[in-house]
């Protein structure tokens, strides 16, 4: 057999896009390719590539233009695109940049085999088709190789909710949900393989309504409820969700289901609700609020995060004091915040622009309350006992890291645990990024 090909690839943006390269370095696998971390000794470079803001996508430019070199010196190489930006703009790819030999979007990776056996052709392959087969059940089933104690599992892909800011809805199609069966099967599968933590993805992961072996749809509640059966499988979260998709059930479940973790990811973009309805995000800051006050009844303790656009177009000082506001009485324990970004072909992208300079103050003043939130909140951890799994060992001999419940990194020294273990810890210090535990 000829010695194995080398497949380099790089993971831009969200966490589906993490869980997509694991499956297309499987996939891969599959036509002889085995991983290496490092451009320089690869025979295919695979960038897979995230378009939510203008930053993002024109990283991917500059990336393939360093690669000019390499294949140069080596003519086989192969230089693959995949992700969002593969979506929005396919062939300009290729245009701009006539080294790349393959393109391909988030809806066709289980045709990256075959498009790779025409690349040895010398023939380029592209495809972003938003094809009626569903591309994980086409996907080589995961190889049984042992694994780290966490993995993402992609339950649901697409957006229908259009915001007016974001790409999504075009890059990633309509919402569709995989059949409930066929995560479980991959969640047993993972658990056998050393997983205790799985955190199910979806860019509206709340809005799941999964075939059940029944025929009726399942809910992502009841899908919970299935996966809570699994033994060894200790933790379950997910992200991404939206307000709106928030149901009873699923509020419910972080209430009484002990597997599902106190941490919560729920954007609302704005404080404001004018820019709430520019927006087209079809809820107000007032719903959203009552949102969190439903679900922190149902469980005191959880902890909230979410992610802002400052700047959004026609957004005055008064819109963005009422995300302040909102801020302040949310208390995050994480927040991501960004400045508007004009994607083209978005309803967004023809309305008057917020002063560059503007919406930079804005940022800066959004970001220094949210860190002072979640500094605090993580010093009122201390004295505190979490119950931490142990991911792999730290700086020093002995120590080991890990996560918290809350989703706060944790480190022990002296642990004498392995990964994979979960363990009662006292936390002793709160530092700028993570906490120190002694074991409990
Ligand atoms: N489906 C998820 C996440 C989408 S993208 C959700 O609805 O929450 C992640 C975040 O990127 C968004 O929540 C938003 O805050 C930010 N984002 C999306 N489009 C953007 C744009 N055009 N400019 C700046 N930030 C954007
Ligand atoms: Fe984008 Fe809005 Fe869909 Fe989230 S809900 S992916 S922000 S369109
Ligand atoms: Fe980026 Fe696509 Fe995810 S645009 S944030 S990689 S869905």
């Amino acid at each position: 057999m000829s010695e194995a090909k080398k497949l380099y690839i790089k993971t831009y943006g969200c966490q589906m896009n993490v869980y997509d390269s694991e499956r297309m370095a499987e996939a891969l696998g599959g036509a002889g390719y085995v991983e290496t971390k490092t451009p320089d000794d690869a025979d295919m470079i695979l960038l897979n590539t995230c378009h939510i803001r203008e930053k993002a996508a024109e990283k991917v430019y500059s990336e393939l233009g360093r690669f000019k070199g390499l294949k140069a010196e080596k003519p086989d190489l192969k230089i693959g695109v995949a992700g969002c930006v593969a979506q929005a703009e396919g062939e300009e790819i290729m245009r701009r940049q006539p080294l790349v030999d393959l393109v391909v979007g988030p809806q066709s990776y289980h045709r990256l085999p075959e498009m790779e056996a025409k690349t040895q052709e010398g023939v380029k392959a592209l495809d972003t088709e938003f094809p009626e087969e569903d591309k994980f059940e086409r996907l080589k089933s995961r190889p049984k190789a042992k694994r780290g104690p966490t993995a993402f599992l992609t339950v649901q892909e697409g957006c229908d909710k259009f915001c007016a800011f974001c790409v999504v809805p075009y890059t990633r199609g309509a919402e569709v949900s995989r059949p409930v069966d066929r995560i479980l099967t991959e969640a047993r599968d993972l658990v056998e393989r050393g997983v205790r933590e799985i955190t199910l993805l979806g860019q509206n992961v709340n809005a799941y309504h999964g075939a059940g072996s029944d025929g009726s749809d399942k809910t992502l509640a009841q899908l919970i409820w299935e996966l809570d059966k699994i033994d060894g499988l200790e933790r379950i979260r997910f992200t991404t969700s939206h307000p709106n998709d928030m149901d009873d059930a699923l509020i419910e479940a972080h209430g009484t289901c002990n597997k599902l973790m106190p941490y919560l990811h729920l954007p609302v973009q704005s404080g404001s609700d004018k820019i709430l309805k520019r927006m087209n995000r079809s809820h107000t800051a007032e719903s959203y609020l009552r949102l969190i006050e439903r679900i922190r009844e149902a469980r005191p303790d959880i902890l909230m995060s979410g992610d802002f656009i400052v700047g959004f177009p026609e957004e005055t000082e008064e819109d963005f004091q009422a995300t302040l506001d909102l801020v302040e009485e949310v208390r995050y324990g994480y927040a991501y915040s960004f400045k508007y970004s004009t994607r083209p072909g978005t309803p967004a992208a023809e309305r008057p622009l917020v002063d560059e300079d503007e919406a930079s103050e804005r940022l800066q003043r959004l970001q220094a309350l949210i860190t002072r939130d979640q500094r605090a909140i993580q010093d009122e951890m201390v004295g505190r006992e979490v119950k931490v799994l142990f991911e792999k060992p730290g700086r020093f001999e002995g120590q080991m890291v890990g996560k918290s419940e809350y989703l706060h990194a944790v480190h022990v020294d002296k642990a004498n645990a392995a990964a994979g273990d979960l363990c009662a810890v006292r936390i002793v210090e709160s530092g700028t990024n993570s906490l120190k535990g002694i074991l409990a």
